[in-house]
């Protein structure tokens, strides 16, 4: 399938959130022309930022309502779009039924378009990593496209916290097998590791999860999470470029998957420590983690921890694939704490001495 022309019409699902608003910002920096989908493009809040872009003045940026629980409702954005990027969420991943019927419909306004020849799908490397039994990663430590979790282990449920990365795996098919039936457009999906980096509008700042405990964490929080599993990241901008290097690239084919990550890992600890190692003119005060999982859990800490170090991260498919590269996690932490302080107005807990500015 031919990839997108340059200057083509991309439609970008979740325009709002954190990884879509940077999606939609380096689409128009490298000349396409965007359709940005929000559900309310009445909520400043929400939409604001994408007004004040570069492109909304001139039209090169529209924004389009559409909810994904509104069967037809992409119709407009799609008509006549080369491309789309579906990075929305939807409203939930309990219900596998519900995931599985906004996505036929969301690929029913696919092909209605006439036009979209490439769709990347937002999945998550929830959808390679994330086991109910962790010895299954000391089985198959290797973190890379071809990895699945294990889907015959019957406790693997919505019931038992794995309902996004089975929704995310559904999409991920429901999508491919849709492309190859119709033969007109494919779908090549991303699967982003743990987003860091700036956001570009205050109510980002709760969404994530990632900038959201780091910004708990300038307030004074910080908390254990994911088992003891480190964070795995990827900076949000490099996540957009990644989207787009796949919307662009002449390499990939219909149902492939590629992880976008550094490969770096970092413990919660240490993310929250490196604040004012990265920022030491602010001050942080740096929080003592606070551990909040049950003693079942608590006891095995220093297995789980060896279980993760034994964890090797891929994402040579992707560089391969689009000649992209990613940037050290010190940066995007770095950018992250900054939008938090300049456009959120997070004020975050200091040291004796320390101030903000006027
Ligand atoms: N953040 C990460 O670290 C990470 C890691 C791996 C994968 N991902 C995936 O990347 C995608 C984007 O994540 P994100 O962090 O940018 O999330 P986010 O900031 O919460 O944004 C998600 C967007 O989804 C939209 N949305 C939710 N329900 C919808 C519905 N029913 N119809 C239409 N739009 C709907 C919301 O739109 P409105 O604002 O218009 O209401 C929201 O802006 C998700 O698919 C997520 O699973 C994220």
């Amino acid at each position: 399938m031919a990839p997108v022309p340059r200057g083509g019409v991309v439609a970008v699902t979740g325009s709002a959130g954190f990884v879509g608003g940077w999606v939609v910002r380096r689409l128009l920096q490298r000349g396409y022309r965007v359709r940005a989908c929000v559900r309310n493009t009445a909520d400043l809040t929400r939409v604001g930022f994408l007004k004040a872009m570069p492109g909304y003045a001139s039209r090169r940026l529209t924004l389009h309502a559409a909810d994904l629980d509104q069967p037809g409702s992409f119709d407009a954005a799609f008509a006549g779009a080369d491309a789309v990027a579906h990075i929305s969420h939807v409203s939930g991943y309990a219900d596998q039924d519900h995931i599985l019927r906004v996505s036929q419909d969301l690929i029913d306004s696919i092909e209605r378009s006439g036009s979209v020849r490439r769709v990347v799908v937002t999945s998550s490397v929830a959808a390679i990593i994330s086991e109910m039994d962790l010895q299954e990663l000391v089985r198959r430590p290797v973190f890379d496209e071809d990895r699945y979790p294990d889907e015959s282990n019957p406790k693997r449920t919505p019931e038992r916290g794995q309902g996004y990365s089975m929704g995310k795996l559904a999409i991920e098919r429901v999508f491919s097998q849709a492309a190859a039936r119709s033969g007109r457009w494919d779908a090549i999906v991303c699967c982003p590791g743990d987003n860091v980096g700036p956001i570009q509008s205050a109510h980002q700042k709760d969404m994530g999860p990632w900038q959201s405990l780091i910004n708990q964490m300038l307030l004074g929080e910080c908390r254990q999470n994911g088992v003891y599993r480190p964070w795995m990241t990827v900076d949000v901008r490099d996540d957009a470029d990644a989207h787009i290097g796949l919307l662009e690239s002449p390499r990939v084919a219909n149902g492939e998957r590629y992880i976008a990550w550094s490969t770096e890992t970092r413990p919660v600890e240490t993310i929250c420590a490196d604040i004012d190692r990265l920022l030491p003119e602010l001050g942080h005060l740096t929080p003592p983690v606070t551990d909040d999982f049950p003693p079942r859990i608590r006891e095995r800490e220093t297995e789980m921890r060896a279980i993760w170090a034994g964890c090797q991260l891929r994402n040579d498919r992707i560089r391969a694939v689009t000649g992209m590269s990613f940037r050290p996690l010190d940066e995007s932490l770095r950018d992250c704490v900054e939008s938090l302080l300049a456009i959120a107005g997070t004020r975050p807990v200091l040291r004796p001495g320390f101030s903000l500015p006027d």
